[in-house]
């Protein structure tokens, strides 16, 4: 386990400045070129779902990032993985929460039929930072009625506090700064 936590660390890359001044940016990108850091990635995730939340019944990813851990990690588990989008991207009835970035708005959105009520899920992302887009779609997922156990990230900025912000809901993260 800590084998895979270091090689998980070792494939994330700081890139100063970017997308603006003073943002150092961490990229999951050699992450996906490596598979065995890929493979540590999905292994870490599936050992703590099935030790704290075996009743899992679907895995919601987010928009990006989240939608390359996602459904490799609800393969796995034997479930099924839904998108949670930014606004506008998703045909047919939807459901959508807006929130506050840095500087401007955004909007997530879900399929109405993409959670059931009830259903018991976790939430997936690459990295949790303000927790602005997390703690959003943990609002959409109660307007859908749906159980959230748990939110998954590889990536935790801790100064930023974000898991203060999602609030009851209990974060797991793989490598913290
Ligand atoms: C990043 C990241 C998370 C979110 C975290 O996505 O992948 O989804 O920001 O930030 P927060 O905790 O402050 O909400 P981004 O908004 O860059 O969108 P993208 O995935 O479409 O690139
Ligand atoms: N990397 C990727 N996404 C992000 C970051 C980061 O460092 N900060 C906020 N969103």
């Amino acid at each position: 386990k800590k084998e895979k936590l270091e090689l998980i660390a070792q494939r994330i890359r700081p890139f100063q400045d970017f997308p603006s001044k003073g943002i150092l940016f961490r990229d999951i990108c050699p992450i996906l070129k490596d598979p065995e850091a890929l493979t540590a990635v999905t292994d870490l995730f599936e050992e703590h779902v099935r030790q704290t939340y075996p009743a899992v019944e679907l895995v919601v990813g987010l928009d990006a990032r989240g939608f390359l851990f996602g459904p490799l990690l609800a393969q796995r588990l034997g479930v099924g993985f839904a998108l949670v989008r930014k606004k506008g991207k998703l045909p047919g009835p939807t459901s959508s929460v807006a929130y506050s970035l840095e500087y401007g708005k955004a909007e997530v959105e879900i399929q109405e039929d993409g959670v059931l009520p009830g259903q018991k899920v976790v939430l997936i992302d690459d990295l949790l930072a303000t927790g602005g887009t997390l703690y959003a779609t943990c609002e959409l997922m109660k307007r859908q009625k749906a159980d959230v156990l748990g939110c998954l990230v590889v990536i935790e900025l801790l100064d930023l506090k974000g898991a203060e912000r999602i609030g009851s809901t209990p974060t797991f993260s793989l490598v913290q700064y």
